[in-house]
Parts: C-alpha cells; sequence; structure tokens
C-alpha cells in the first residue's frame, strides 16, 4: 500500500467524468487500498478516484465506526425527500467548509472489488458523504451547491 496525493480545486482533473470500472483486478484493488490509506492519512471521510488523479468510478466512504467501504461504480437508486443541511468539507478544498441541503437518506447500489453487485441504504453522514463523492466522479465539487462558506477554524 501506498498513499497517492490528493488534488485541489483548480486542477482540471477534478472536473472530468470518471469511467466506470471494468476490471476487477490486482490493478483495482491496489487503487483501493491505496486510497484507504490515503484517506486515513488526511482523516477525511470520504475519498474518490479522481481525488487522487485516477479517473475511474471508485469511492471509499467511512461507514459509523469508521471502517472504510468501497464502492465501485456507485450510483443512487432513491433519495429522500427530507433534506438535511451540514457544513460540508472537501479533502481538495482544504481550510473552509460550505452549507449544503442534501436529501437526508439515500439507497445505494455499488460493486464490491471483486465486482459483487450490492445495495446499501443510508443516511445521516454516509448518506451526504456518499452523494458528495458520487459528485466528483462526475465532475463536480460541493462549492457548485452553496454560496454560505465558514472557514475550518470559526466552527470550533
Ligand atoms: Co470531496
Amino acid at each position: 500500500m501506498a498513499t497517492r496525493t490528493i488534488i485541489k480545486r483548480g486542477d482540471a482533473l477534478l472536473k472530468k467524468v470518471s469511467r466506470p470500472v471494468k476490471d476487477f483486478n490486482e490493478r483495482l484493488w491496489s487503487l483501493l487500498d491505496d486510497m484507504k490509506e490515503t484517506l486515513e492519512l488526511a482523516g477525511g471521510v470520504g475519498l474518490a478516484a479522481p481525488q487522487v488523479s485516477v479517473l475511474r468510478r471508485a469511492v471509499i466512504v467511512l461507514d459509523e465506526e469508521g471502517n472504510p467501504m468501497e464502492m465501485v461504480n456507485p450510483s443512487l437508486t432513491a433519495r429522500s425527500q427530507e433534506t438535511c443541511g451540514m457544513y460540508e468539507g472537501c479533502l481538495s478544498v482544504p481550510g473552509v467548509r460550505g452549507w449544503v441541503e442534501r436529501p437526508e437518506k439515500v439507497v445505494v447500489r455499488f460493486q464490491d472489488r471483486f465486482g459483487e453487485v450490492k445495495t446499501l441504504h443510508l443516511e445521516g453522514l454516509q448518506a451526504r458523504c456518499v452523494q458528495h463523492e458520487i459528485d466528483h466522479l462526475d465532475g463536480h465539487l460541493y462549492t457548485e451547491l452553496t454560496d454560505q462558506f465558514i472557514r475550518d477554524e470559526e466552527l470550533k
């Protein structure tokens, strides 16, 4: 395993649409392993492959216990009508957070590292995080969804 460099807002790669993963091979597994290590070192709650300069549809989201969940080719199959708002951050946009309203609950369909299809019902921080990470796969940052920003230190 190795850590990879997290690219920052302004890098053109963050605006590109990532391609589906088709090969569930060692190359994918080492990407997922590196993403987990990179996320742990950075102290975030989620990471998308394009943030480490790989334009493939793979993300890591921490579960409620803080353990990494790997999601390959994730997509939302349902979202709740109820929304909730929170100051959201991104490892590619350090130092600030922005107030973002999102559906409170979602159903996500994805594949694991072996290609097996899974479905999860998520709510709270995990639901928010998976929406944020899927946005990365489509070339979008949360900063497009808000104009209410706060510096990290103002939250403390
Ligand atoms: Co992000």
